[in-house]
């Protein structure tokens, strides 16, 4: 696997590269773990090359603890990169992707204003900001999100059909433990305990599915049993637990025939952990 650490060398390994091959990139703050491995594998098998990219965009952290905090394992990230068989990996550092000087943000619309939007200000400025600098700079066919950042994942999507982004951006779904925590980053910090706590996060949407399912359409019912459910966890301290219309990412709306999604973020101490489910079309 190819090492590309600075603009220059990725600029000439793309330039070496056909304009017929289909390259397919997988964007990593690194920390990888079981989550990444269906954009890895989707990403290795839809396209003749695959890059991935690991930064961990300072950007996009609205703590300055936060970002120290966030684990940092580069030498293990390269193993299981090459393990995937992905074909080369791009390691910008700070200065290479904001050199001295730099100033220019990537504002979401309104899609971006709630939930991680308003939890974590600047959040999503900070993270369309570095996608979109490597779009130009990687030029890629295809470019795998988690569904597990639901958010996220809408708000490139939106950005890439707004400034005419040609390339498809690829939702992969959310890798779970077997007690059905998501897959994260941010699992490294919790204890074993801590981590079968957290899995009522995904009992509490898969109970709320149900009662979709049933029928109910009530969105404040249904918002209090996923409330509940999360609160059988005495340690999870909900900031959200919602209902929102998958096509807007704004609150579902009960007259709209929209596609509903619940989405979560709880703390469990320092914590933060995010996840969601789809629950179909109301
Ligand atoms: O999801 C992430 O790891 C980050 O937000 C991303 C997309 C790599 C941008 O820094």
């Amino acid at each position: 696997m190819l090492h590309l650490r600075s603009h220059a060398e990725l600029k000439s390994w793309r330039e070496s590269l056909s304009p017929a091959v289909c390259l397919g990139l997988v964007p990593t703050m690194g920390a990888l773990h079981g989550g990444h491995a269906s954009l890895l594998e989707q990403a290795v098998s839809d396209n003749d090359i695959a890059l991935a990219s690991v930064f961990v965009n300072p950007l996009q952290f609205n703590e300055g603890a936060d970002f120290k905090r966030y684990p940092r394992t580069l030498d293990e990230d390269c193993a299981l990169l090459e393990s995937y068989g992905m074909d080369a990996v791009y390691l910008p550092d700070r200065e290479d992707m904001y050199p001295d000087g730099y100033e220019t943000r990537v504002r979401p619309g309104p899609g971006g204003e709630l939930f991680e939007g308003d939890q974590r200000p600047g959040h999503f400025e900070g993270m369309l900001t570095v996608v979109l600098k490597l779009f130009l700079r990687i030029a890629p066919d295809r470019a795998y999100f988690g569904e597990k950042d639901a958010q996220q994942l809408w708000l490139v999507r939106r950005m890439a059909a707004d400034l005419d982004l040609p390339m498809e951006v690829v939702g992969c779904r959310t890798v779970r433990e077997i007690n059905g925590l998501a897959m994260s980053s941010r699992n490294a910090f919790l204890s074993p305990e801590q981590r079968d706590d957290a899995a009522a996060i995904h009992r509490a949407m898969l109970a709320t599915r149900e009662v979709f399912r049933a029928g109910e359409r009530e969105i404040a019912r249904l918002e209090r049993i996923l409330v509940e459910g999360i609160h059988e966890a005495q340690s999870l301290h909900v900031e959200y637990a919602q209902v929102v219309d998958d096509r807007t990412f704004r609150p579902a709306d009960p007259a709209d025939q929209g596609s509903w999604r619940v989405v979560v973020a709880a703390r469990m101490e320092q914590t933060r952990l995010i996840d969601n489910l789809r629950l179909g079309r109301a």
